[in-house]
């Protein structure tokens, strides 16, 4: 990741310290440019009769690189519609720093010098810097002499430069990017390479000195724990299944969370075989496990003040002779049974499990005050939200707000969809307890409702669908790259902060 420091030199200073300075340029409404914060010492009349030749708009996700006399390289980044007194919003502001990183890879530092006048606002351009400099070259071989490398010195301009609060909102940055390029990175590891084994073992290493506790349970403790959901998915494939349990509390914790996230790290659909086109994107399945333990590697060296478990069921869903068959029963943990009429419908298989044993721990623990799962379920989350805004389902109207709230704290986009209890019929199964499949109308929340029967009514529960935000097949854009996004990991710290008090 890039080394990224507060300078309180001025702009000019700073930019001839660094190979690049990164401004910001907003439109007034008569399509006229602004230079925001500002340009001191550079020659902002001839920078702007610039931009206006180059056909510049101010519109976001607008970057044009200049080369410079004073700076050897000049990038301005767009902030859409002028805001007077800098009153931009902090997502604008994560957006315009990351498509201004993503420009700079090859070049060895920068100097940011964007609205940074508040706090949040000096975190929105440490995350955004931070987040779009990112690359996944783990897998080039004779290519990867071809590839630059991304930004590697970023270098904060703020008025508040000097300022303790100032120092922790870009130590907490930093966090919240290695999180998020973990869970990139995670994602964007081919099932060849990641398996639930392997996933496993990675975050081990990296959660124990985090002061987490780890314990994984391998597929003969599950068969023996009766773990049907997982083990079933798991039984087509030569790669067996885990659930990884991860802990941790800090002394007088003021809440007890606990999060799950569907750890699929390959979705073939089973027996019932996706499509070849596009089934290479389900190496992303496993992207809500992912979110989880990144985010509560965070919680745990931010040293919270609450009480969290985190469950990460992982299987990989394959097609063979042990394959489990449309029709197969299987019996989840806790006692359900379940019809599985459609393989491809495995992450509620395994999420059931580990939702059960979630609760049932919390239950030995004093009670959960928040259950929240995160899982690349459904492909009607995409048909009905599309790539970039994830749907949030749950039975708390006040768990839901605050998670609202936390997201949109966290500049992350979610939007709350309804479990109507008229399609909860659609998953009656004539042998079992239920049916892994009902209605394909409304699917998404088909699916909420199947999770929500493996909800206790006095947990406070959310169910979190991030199936196409979590991977970007399209292009990249503002600080989100080509491939894993590592969506969900900043609201689920926003929301362990807020559940602090802070
Ligand atoms: N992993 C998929 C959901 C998914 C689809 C994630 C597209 C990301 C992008 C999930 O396991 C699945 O296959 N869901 C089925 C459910 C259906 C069988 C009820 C789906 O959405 O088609
Ligand atoms: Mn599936
Ligand atoms: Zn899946």
């Amino acid at each position: 990741m890039s080394v990224i420091s507060l300078s309180s030199s001025s702009v000019l200073e700073g930019s001839t310290k660094t190979d690049a300075l990164v401004i910001g340029m907003a439109r007034h409404e008569d399509g006229t440019i602004a230079l925001e914060p500002g340009t001191a010492g550079l020659d902002e009349a001839a920078l702007l009769v610039a931009l206006n030749a180059l056909g510049a708009s101010g519109k976001c996700d607008e970057v044009i690189k200049i080369p410079g006399t004073a700076t050897k390289l000049l990038v301005i980044t767009g902030l859409g519609d002028f805001k007077p007194r800098h009153g931009y919003d902090h997502e604008t502001l994560r957006r315009a720093a990351g498509a201004a990183a993503r420009e700079l890879s090859g070049v060895k530092s920068a100097a940011f010098s964007l609205p940074s006048g508040k706090l949040e606002q000096l975190a929105a351009v440490a995350e955004g810097s931070l987040l779009g400099a990112y690359a996944f070259d783990t897998f080039r071989g004779t290519s990867l002499k071809d590839r630059k490398s991304p930004l590697a010195h970023i270098s904060l301009l703020s008025p508040l430069t000097g300022k303790a609060e100032a120092r922790k909102v870009v130590k907490r940055a930093e966090l919240l990017a290695e999180a998020v390029h973990l869970v990139r990175d995670l994602v964007n590891t081919p099932p060849s390479h990641l398996t639930p084994i392997s996933f496993c073992a990675q975050i081990k290493k990296l959660a124990t000195p985090a002061g987490l506790k780890v314990s994984i349970m391998d597929e003969v403790a599950l068969r023996k724990g009766g773990y049907g959901g997982i083990t079933g998915v798991g039984q087509g494939s030569a790669n067996p299944p885990r659930l990884l349990h991860l802990s941790y509390s800090s002394a007088r914790p003021k809440a007890r969370y606990a999060y799950v996230g569907k750890g699929i790290t390959f979705d073939t659909g089973g027996l019932n075989l996706k499509p070849g086109l596009g089934m290479e994107a389900m190496k992303s399945d496993m992207g809500g496990a992912a979110a989880v333990v990144a985010a509560a590697i965070v919680i745990a060296k931010l040293k919270l003040p609450i009480a969290l478990d985190i469950w990460a069921p992982l299987a990989e869903n394959m097609v063979s002779d042990t394959a489990q068959r449309p029709s197969d029963v299987v019996t989840t943990y806790g006692g359900r049974t379940v019809e599985v009429i459609n393989p491809d419908a495995e992450g509620r298989m395994v999420l059931s499990d580990a939702l059960v044993r979630a609760q049932e721990v919390g239950a030995k623990s004093g009670g959960l005050d928040a259950l929240i799962d995160v899982a690349t379920l459904t492909g009607h989350q995409g048909l009905a939200l599309g790539a970039r805004v994830s749907a949030l389902m749950g039975n708390d109207e006040d768990l839901q707000t605050i998670v609202l709230a936390a997201a949109k704290q966290a500049g992350e986009a979610f939007w709350p969809m309804p479990l109507p209890v008229e399609l909860r019929a659609s998953l009656d199964s004539p042998v079992a307890d239920i049916a892994n499949v009902g209605d394909r109308f409304g699917g998404m929340l088909v699916a909420g409702l199947f999770l929500q029967e493996f909800i206790n009514k006095d947990v406070p529960w959310a169910h979190l669908d991030i199936a196409s935000p979590a991977y970007n097949e399209g292009k990249a854009h503002g600080y989100t790259p080509l491939g894993g996004t590592g969506v969900a990991v900043r609201t689920l710290v926003r929301l362990a902060e807020s559940a602090c008090g802070r």
